[in-house]
């Protein structure tokens, strides 16, 4: 099954289960990028990025090659943020929401603390989905390497097939 790998991720903890998705299933890997970088580091990171996320801002995104034609399966990778899905895959998802109807689709949430689940449900009702196929949650698995995150992404992997 050809899957897709859509993914929002600031500090690389998401783009590094991404990758490591995408190496195991052989999925295309396809980062978004908001044209005006958000805030990285201090207050402005966590201000400006929970702001965007709380208020549903669909910030634009720099040109992705994407045929949803190509795919039956995506997978949708974001950080938490403030309780909810990051603002990229907003854009994405309502440019898409239509095409993407008729997909399986997939989801994984890193965070440091909580709100994976949250953000989760959140995700499926902005693309008016009952549920999504699998999901995934993780807690900054990059910065804070473990072996059962490993596992956890392996099982997704496996129900992904
Ligand atoms: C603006 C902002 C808001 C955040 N809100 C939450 C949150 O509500 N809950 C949480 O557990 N982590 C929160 N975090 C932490 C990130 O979700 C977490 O560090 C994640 O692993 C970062 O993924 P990334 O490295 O792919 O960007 C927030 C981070 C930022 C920048």
């Amino acid at each position: 099954m050809k899957t897709a790998v859509v993914y929002y991720s600031q500090s690389g903890n998401t783009g590094y289960v991404a990758k490591m998705i995408a190496e195991k299933i052989g999925a295309d890997l396809i980062p978004l990028e908001p044209e005006n970088a958000y805030p990285d580091k201090g207050f402005k990171k966590f201000f400006w990025g929970g702001k965007s996320a709380v208020m549903g801002d669909e910030p634009a995104l720099k040109p992705v090659r994407f045929d949803p034609a190509e795919y039956e399966q995506i997978v949708f990778g974001t950080p938490v943020w403030a309780g909810t899905f990051a603002p990229p895959l907003r854009t994405f998802g309502g440019l898409w929401r239509d095409a993407l109807r008729d997909k399986k689709l997939a989801f994984f949430a890193c965070m440091s603390g909580a709100g994976a689940g949250k953000a989760t449900a959140k995700f499926a009702k902005f693309l008016g989905v009952d549920a999504l196929r699998t999901t995934l949650d993780l807690v900054d698995p990059k910065n804070k390497p473990d072996p059962a995150n490993d596992e956890k992404i392996a099982a997704f992997c496996d129900a992904l097939k």
